[in-house]
């Protein structure tokens, strides 16, 4: 048996209790009167959900307007038909072109304190040379280019100047390896890698050219690299491919401007892969109209954005969906200021966050409950050690957040006057669909609260029915702007992933519960997707790496509850004979994972064990093995092969926790 073997029989997904807290938080004073949706109208506006949604897209400029809102052939959408536009004209041409070129897009900051002011001219000024570069190494619309890179500021200027000349980006988060890389550039066949040496992380440098070298053995479509110089680490270049990024920008017969492209609101705009529950990552498309138009709207109304006064802070990483949506796209196209930055929360020290709130005076705050619980732990004295009065909306994304962290949020760094909005959504939703608006509702703590404006959204059983109170499955029942397009080179997966579980409805994957005043209430993934730290990750991604092993026979992965990650991955793992079931081969066993996916996809703890729970089929019993991770008491095992096998599990599995 592998680790791509059907689940087990009756194992499918389990909808756990969740605790429905009933404390409620209305508008804080005064914030509705300011608000920019201040009642409840917006929603009955929408209830012509596409004519709603054409209303939006006017907020943005179209060299032509469509003609077509939508031609909806399930689960097949476009939107915004014969309209054309250019996002980068857009996120930067037009507010310099209104006289705000002046205004900062970005103030960045590099983990060692380093700090560049960007403003939108000096940005709009970046990206026409670097698409002037990317047209110089042959780069045409049409084309797909990859990034993989630091959170420095020319990353979005690559992503925008990919836009501007109608190449599709494709992202590749730089914590992923060499192997995910390859497997990514491969899969869209890139043309082009933008990348750099390196970033600072935790005080040091951590490296990616050389990862690049390794996945670029086996790349056949690249025939250039660009090369930021970041951490002046001493990397190879290799001749007649790679280039650095200062000497072709510096380039004296460079132009300084290039026209935007007018690409069709259908256009790919950019490829973003993510985990599914195969061991094959899927590039999920995203197209050009639909999708700026709704990540405007969300950024603008979610977050209730003043462009003119707020300093917006989305503390993600862009090689994330987050980051291209609620860094990129949404803040630029609304003409935000942005604060952007490079490293992590500790260094130098815990306040890091805090201290850059007040440096810059940050009025909006978008991070991941993770981070939230993370600061818990290290206690109050960081964030009260600075004066966080500017803060005045406060977002979370990525996950279910608990009751505890929301009202630890709530009443620490936003003082008890920021609303605190839990937005769902996902890769593939390309932008939010169920949040709080914060001038209009109503808050309690770990629920999501309502579908957007323009947004259809169900709870439904397994037969597919509606649930209006209770547990169930979240589904979407309507086409909305950002949604993917598809898979990448795959409109099989598309459909039968997305579009078959339940007839006519999108299935997100998560579970969710409805309480007695229609208040959602998001419960976690309900297939074999994980979520660690607020990243996605296959259950199968990991037991294809570990069994990839030479010593390891047969590898069951299960993400179980934690406290801080809010799930961490375990890693049942059966040796084949002669191999030694200690500490230092489960050690070497979590590193081979760290280079063959990332360091997120490192197992938390391996647990040895001759064999695993089986049906009598031969399935594995993934269920089981969850409790057993989980520390719960274990249901009906009577389909089990060899019940003994999960006591013996289970004793291992309390001896043998290899603490990160
Ligand atoms: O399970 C849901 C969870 O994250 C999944 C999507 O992950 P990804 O595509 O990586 O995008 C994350 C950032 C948008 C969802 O299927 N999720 C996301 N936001 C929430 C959430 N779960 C509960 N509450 C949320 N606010």
């Amino acid at each position: 048996m592998t680790a791509t073997d059907e689940k087990a029989d009756g194992d499918g997904p389990t909808i756990e209790a969740y605790y429905l807290e009933s404390r409620t938080f209305p508008p804080p004073d005064g914030f509705t009167d300011e608000a920019l949706i201040g009642d409840d109208g917006i929603y009955a506006q929408a209830e012509d959900w596409q004519a709603f949604w054409a209303e939006q897209a006017k907020a943005l400029d179209w060299y032509k307007p469509w003609d077509t809102v939508l031609e909806w052939d399930l689960p097949f959408a476009k939107w915004f038909v014969g309209g054309k536009l250019n996002v980068s004209y857009n996120c930067l041409d037009r507010h310099v072109a209104a006289g705000r070129g002046d205004r900062v897009a970005f103030h960045w900051e590099g983990e060692p304190g380093d700090t560049r002011t960007i403003t939108y001219e000096q940005l709009l000024d970046e990206v026409q040379r670097f698409a002037n570069v990317l047209k110089s190494l042959d780069v045409a619309r049409g084309d797909r280019v990859a990034i993989y890179m630091p959170m420095v500021p020319e990353l979005a200027v690559a992503m925008l100047a990919c836009t501007r000349i109608g190449a599709a980006h494709s992202v590749v988060f730089g914590g992923f390896s060499a192997d995910a890389l390859k497997d990514r550039i491969n899969d869209a066949s890139a043309k082009v890698l933008v990348t750099a040496d390196g970033g600072f992380r935790r005080g040091a440098p951590s490296l990616l050219k050389p990862a690049v070298d390794v996945a670029l053995e086996d790349t056949p479509s690249i025939d250039h690299v660009v090369v930021v110089r970041r951490t002046d680490s001493d990397v190879s270049m290799t001749e007649g491919r790679d280039q650095w990024w200062h000497d072709l920008m510096s380039a004296s017969d460079l132009p300084a401007e290039c026209e935007p492209e007018q690409m069709d609101a259908e256009d790919l705009l950019y490829l973003l892969y993510t985990s599914g529950t195969t061991a094959k990552p899927k590039g999920i498309m995203h197209t050009t109209g639909g999708y700026l138009t709704q990540v405007a709207f969300t950024h603008k109304y979610v977050f209730d954005l003043h462009e003119d006064r707020d300093v917006y802070w989305c503390a993600a990483d862009i090689g994330w969906v987050t980051g291209h949506s609620y860094i990129v796209y949404g803040p630029l196209a609304n003409g935000a200021t942005s604060v952007m930055y490079e490293g992590a929360p500790d260094t130098p020290d815990k306040d890091r966050w805090w201290s850059m709130i007040e440096k810059y005076g940050v009025t909006i705050l978008y991070c991941a409950p993770t981070a939230i619980r993370t600061f818990m732990k290290w206690g109050l004295r960081y964030p009260e050690a600075h004066d966080l009065s500017s803060l005045r909306v406060l977002g979370t994304v990525g996950e279910p957040i608990n009751p505890e962290a929301w009202v630890w949020y709530w009443q620490n760094i936003g003082g008890g006057r920021c609303p605190v909005v839990d937005t769902w959504w996902q890769t593939e939703t390309g932008a939010i669909m169920i949040s709080a608006l914060p001038g209009v509702t109503t808050l309690k703590p770990g629920s999501a609260t309502f579908p957007l404006p323009g947004i259809g959204a169900e709870v439904v059983d397994e037969s597919g029915q509606r649930v209006t109170l209770g547990g169930g499955y979240l589904t979407l029942t309507q086409p909305w702007p950002s949604m993917l397009r598809g898979i990448y080179g795959d409109p099989e997966r598309y459909q039968s992933t997305y579009w078959s579980r339940f007839e006519g409805r999108y299935f997100a994957g998560d579970g969710a519960k409805l309480d007695d005043e229609g208040y959602l209430w998001l419960l976690g993934r309900v297939d074999d997707v994980m979520n660690v730290s607020g990243h996605r990750i296959s259950t199968t991604e990991v037991e294809s790496a570990l069994v990839d092993h030479p010593t390891v026979a047969e590898a069951a992965v299960v993400g179980a509850k934690d406290a801080t990650t809010g799930q961490a991955i375990i890693a049942f793992v059966t040796l084949k004979a002669d191999a030694e079931a200690d500490e230092s081969h489960g050690e070497d066993l979590r590193e081979y994972v760290a280079n063959k996916i990332g360091k997120f996809g490192r197992p938390k703890t391996i647990v040895f064990t001759d064999d695993l729970p089986k049906t009598r089929s031969g399935k594995i019993m993934r269920r089981l093995l969850k409790d057993v991770a989980e520390g719960r008491d274990l249901g009906d095992t009577t389909t089990l092969a060899d019940a003994s096998v999960v006591e013996e599990i289970k004793r291992r599995s309390t001896v043998n926790p290899s603490e990160e």
